[in-house]
Formats: structure tokens, sequence, C-alpha cells
């Protein structure tokens, strides 16, 4: 295990059966048509690509790049789109992919920007969800593990850009980011203990 990781919630086996037990169900569910699974840059990168290989139909990949305005520690709701799709979306069954839902604002304000592009069907798929108190709620279609309200890395997540590749996910120590209740979720700069 890494030495910045306090402790693992998922091993990457159990990602891997979660992602097989979603995959077989999406798969189930959208028999006869064609999907795009949309995943967002960078966090769902891992996930998309093994989740895309659980599921059997015929399916596009997209991907879109959003960044979230305000103050680091929250996000605000403003979302900026920093990549967008290649093309429409008024002729596909269109699955979001996220990594993670924390306050839920990012996702809400996708979801409200997809639907104004008209898609035939819009779902939402995330690997984890954060148990806590919200102000907006997006219902999440396929879900793949909720998990207690800490800051986690790994598995595509990342803490300062690192940590993304970690195969399993993990709660990172809080010594890492300084023993703060909890660390900025964007940062420009690597943490100094590395
Ligand atoms: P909201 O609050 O809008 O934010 O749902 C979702 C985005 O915030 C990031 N995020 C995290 N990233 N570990 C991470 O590596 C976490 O525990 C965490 N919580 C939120 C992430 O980019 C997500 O898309
Ligand atoms: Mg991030």
């Amino acid at each position: 295990m890494h030495e910045d990781i306090a402790e693992v919630l998922f091993t990457e086996k159990q990602i891997q059966e979660r992602i097989q037990e979603l995959g077989r169900q999406i798969t189930e569910d959208y028999r006869g048509k064609n999907v795009l699974l949309l995943g967002t840059l960078k966090g769902a990168v891992p996930f998309i690509a093994d989740l895309a290989r659980a599921i059997e139909l015929p399916l596009e990949i997209d991907y879109m790049a959003i960044s979230s305005y305000g103050n680091s520690t929250q996000s605000s709701g403003i979302v900026r789109i920093v990549k967008d799709l290649e093309g429409p979306i008024d002729n596909k069954h269109v699955l979001i992919i996220e990594d993670i839902i924390d306050s839920g604002l990012t996702l809400a304000y996708l979801v409200d920007m997809l639907k104004r592009r008209n898609p035939l069907s819009l779902r939402i798929c995330a690997l984890l969800d954060k148990e806590r108190p919200r102000a907006k709620t997006v219902p999440v279609d396929y879900l793949g593990f909720s998990i207690p309200d800490k800051f986690v890395v790994g598995y595509g997540l990342d803490y300062a850009q690192y940590y993304r590749n970690l195969p399993y996910i993990g709660i990172l120590k809080p010594s890492v980011y300084g023993g703060t209740e909890e660390p900025e979720k964007e940062h420009s700069s690597p943490a100094e203990k590395r």
C-alpha cells in the first residue's frame, strides 16, 4: 500500500467485480439501443475504460472536461466547459460516467446543460457517491459504491493531480494535505510531502 494512504476503501478486486455487475446491468437495460458513454475528464478515465469493456452493446465513448468555479474546497455549481463533446447528442442515448459525486453541483449543472441538447435519454452512472447532505440532488441510475464523506484518491481520483494511478481507492492521510479538515479539490501545485 502507498505510504500516503490511511485506509483502503475498495481493493482492485472489489472495484473490478462491481464494475462487471454494473456492466451486466447496463447491457440488459440498454439492449437494442446504441449508447454514448460520456466520461468526465480526468477522474472517470479508468472507470469508463473498465466499464466500457464490461458492457456488451454497440457503444460510443466521448469525453467532457469541466471545471468548477468558486473556491477550491467547495464547488460553486457554476461550471465551465473546458472540452466539449465532438458532436450533437439529439439522436443518442447518453450515459454520463462520473468518478465521484460530492456536493452534486457539478453533475446537476452538467445534466441541465445536456438536457437542453435533447438526447434520446440521459442517465447517470457514478462509481462513488459520498454520503452527505445535499442542496441539490441528482438521481444516480447506476452506482458503484456509497462512501463516507472523506477525501479519497486512486483509480482516477487525484489529490493535486497525483494518485490517479493507484489501482485501489483509499482515504488519504490528512498529514499529506497538511491536516486540515478537507483538502482542496483543485490544486495548481503538488503537495509538499512527496
Ligand atoms: P461536486 O461537489 O460538484 O464535485 O459533486 C465533484 C468533483 O469534485 C472532486 N472531488 C473529489 N476528488 N477525491 C477526489 O479526488 C474526493 O474525495 C473528491 N470529492 C470531490 C471530483 O473532481 C468530482 O468530480
Ligand atoms: Mg479532481
